[in-house]
């Protein structure tokens, strides 16, 4: 059982890394990864914990990813890793493409690989300008494309991120439907989607010509801003401003797509279709992997227009080509459990919802769940402190939890979790929850 003092060891290596290493971004306790296995992860000295996080996304089947993948990056590896396959040729990433395409809506056509999420955003980034030949972009508050520049200026969820990065590439940001905190003050659905209109009237009627916007990005479900899920309408209502005006939908896939909520496509959940998908986390199967897909109909681009030196690599193609091969193969398992545990979740947390004041909202599609951590239900003021109190109670007990905007836990275990993980987890997480309400004044211990 995990105890609450790191070890020598952990501390030592905490203490080079703060040396060695730039500061990026940190999780308030001391988890120094060794390896992983299906449900769990393992520390240096060897303990145990339950994997609430899926390494951020990345390990959607089991942490360490399935043998398969494994197997098949090994046998890369020794192969052949790097190939330069945008400048030589390669069947490898030819045949993962066209495979890949079998997953997308009729009518996507074309896919450029790269190595990250935001490399993803930034090609589409650029892609939408030159299909369009648009100069402005519209993206939502709490939205979060990654931490290059293009996809920066995309990006607001935090003004720490964008602090002294400016200028940045003209983007307009915009509402989204986060009805929990309804930046109009309204209520779902008698707000009659005011944050659509907003844009329509507001936006592209006295700041921006509509004729001058290449594309909206957008999370189907924001994950770094909260894990806020939106209103079907909201999204519908978003594709038809793009469509009236001929601007490009990006979705972006990179945390809540690659079954995450059931569905290869996190858009498919809402009913609608973009122009351009991005992808990356778990498509490499724990390699580095950015996909760009765009609709057949736009098109190619010219020679030298956008390119890069890995595109990924081999290694990563590999792991990508097996991982897919494991989706395709266990399609109707992984849906089921997906929909399954999420609802098994889900009533759990609501149930917490119900015992708690400090739960203030619980909400997600599938596996991809956040958990809303206020001071008290009534004044919904975020539980900053609560929320991490309750990462590092979990930690301490042996689960593995990541928070998401600023007072959210994210729930996003591997979609393989088996029931007795995912139940131990739970408790773990009511355990901490319940100790946390009890020492908060406003909750009413
Ligand atoms: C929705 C979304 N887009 C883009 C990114 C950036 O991906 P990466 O960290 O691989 O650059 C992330 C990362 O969390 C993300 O959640």
């Amino acid at each position: 059982m995990p105890s609450s003092e790191p070890s020598k060891k952990v501390r030592s290596i905490i203490e080079r890394d703060r040396k060695a290493l730039l500061k990026t971004t940190r999780l308030p306790y001391p988890f120094v990864v060794s390896h992983g296995d299906g449900d769990f992860a393992y520390d240096i000295d060897g303990k145990r914990y339950i994997d609430f996080t899926s390494f951020i996304a990345v390990y959607n089947f089991g942490v360490g990813s399935p043998a398969s993948v494994r197997k098949a990056i090994s046998r890369q590896a020794e192969k052949i890793m790097h190939a330069a396959f945008y400048d030589f040729h390669a069947e490898e990433p030819v045949e993962y493409a066209e495979k890949l395409l079998t997953m997308f809506p009729k009518g996507f056509g074309r896919v450029f690989f790269s190595n990250s999420g935001t490399e993803a955003n930034e090609a589409a980034l650029k892609l939408s300008k030159l299909f369009t030949k648009r100069q402005y972009t519209l993206a939502f508050y709490s939205s979060f494309h990654g931490r290059t520049l293009g996809s920066l200026s995309l990006t607001a969820s935090r003004t720490r991120q964008r602090e002294h990065f400016g200028p940045f590439n003209s983007v307009v940001h915009v509402p989204y439907a986060y009805c929990y905190r309804c930046p109009f003050g309204k209520e779902y659905p008698s707000c009659g989607m005011a944050c659509v209109d907003y844009i329509k009237k507001q936006v592209l009627t006295e700041e921006l010509s509509p004729k001058e916007v290449g594309a909206i990005f957008i999370e189907p479900i924001q994950g770094e801003g909260g894990y806020v899920v939106p209103p079907k309408e909201f999204v519908k209502g978003i594709r038809e401003i793009a469509t009236d005006n001929g601007m490009l939908l990006v979705s972006d896939e990179v945390q809540a797509g690659y079954m995450r909520t059931g569905k290869f496509l996190a858009l498919d959940n809402f009913g609608v279709e973009a122009d351009i998908y991005t992808m990356a986390k778990a498509a490499g199967g724990g390699l580095p992997i950015g996909i760009t897909v765009v609709r057949h109909s736009l098109g190619d681009i010219p020679e030298g227009a956008h390119s890069n030196t890995f595109g990924a690599n081999l290694a990563s193609i590999a792991g990508a080509n097996a991982t897919l091969d494991y989706v395709k193969k266990n399609m109707p398992t992984l849906r089921e459990y997906s929909s399954g545990k999420g609802k098994l979740i889900m009533k759990r947390l609501n149930e917490m919802k119900e015992r708690y004041e400090i739960v203030g909202d619980v909400r997600g599609i599938g596996m991809m769940i956040g958990v809303e951590i206020v001071t008290d239900k009534s004044s919904k003021d975020p539980g900053v402190r609560q929320h991490e109190e309750i990462l590092k109670l979990c930690f301490e007990k042996g689960l593995l939890l990541m928070p998401a905007g600023t007072s959210t836990l994210r729930i996003i275990p591997p979609l393989t979790i088996s029931k007795q993980s995912l139940e131990k987890g739970l408790d773990i997480l009511e355990d901490a929850v319940k100790t946390v309400n009890s020492r908060t004044p406003r909750a009413g211990a």
